[in-house]
């Protein structure tokens, strides 16, 4: 996976937002603590910090939705971050954002926070942020 799959991915499955460079993701993945698991057709790219691992981005292209591709990522940055030293999870994700919402939902996270009018959607009023988070001590 080179940051241009990347980028290349992250395009597709945000058709609405803006997308994040070839040159963003060179950038991410250079820093400490940084983990790419997944397929070019659907990754994670988080980050372990001491004890805590943060969901950065998570992208399936369009026609490779629901076939569990995201959900095994996941439980790889899990099993990858609980390795790294970290204890619990915590992602943030729209509150318009049904299937991600069902995706963290189905991967035992649980919502522990909200962001007031945290993503600007155009003419529309902004939608909330969703801060959730997962004890990494449970199975997945
Ligand atoms: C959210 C996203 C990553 C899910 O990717 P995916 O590879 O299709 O997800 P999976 O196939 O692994 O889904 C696993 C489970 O999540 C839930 N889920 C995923 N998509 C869903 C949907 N559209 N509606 C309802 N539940 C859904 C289901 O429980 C699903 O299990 P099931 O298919 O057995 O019912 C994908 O839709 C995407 O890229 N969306 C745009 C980018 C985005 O929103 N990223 C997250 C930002 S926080």
């Amino acid at each position: 996976m080179t940051p241009s799959d990347l980028a290349a991915t992250h395009r597709l499955a945000f058709a609405n937002d803006r997308p994040w460079s070839a040159v963003e993701f060179s950038d991410l993945l250079a820093q400490r603590g940084v983990i790419l698991c997944g397929t070019a057709d659907s990754f994670i790219l988080g980050r372990v910090t001491f004890d805590e691992a943060e969901v950065l981005t998570l992208a399936t292209t369009p026609d490779h939705r629901r076939r569990g591709l995201a959900r095994t990522a996941l439980t790889e940055f899990h099993d990858r971050a609980k390795r790294a030293g970290a204890q619990t999870m915590f992602l943030e994700v729209a509150a318009d954002n049904a299937p991600a919402i069902a995706l963290y939902l189905a991967c035992g996270f649980a919502t522990v926070g909200r962001r007031r009018a945290y993503y600007a959607r155009g003419d529309a009023p902004a939608a909330d942020a969703l801060i959730m988070r997962r004890d990494l001590s449970e199975p997945t």
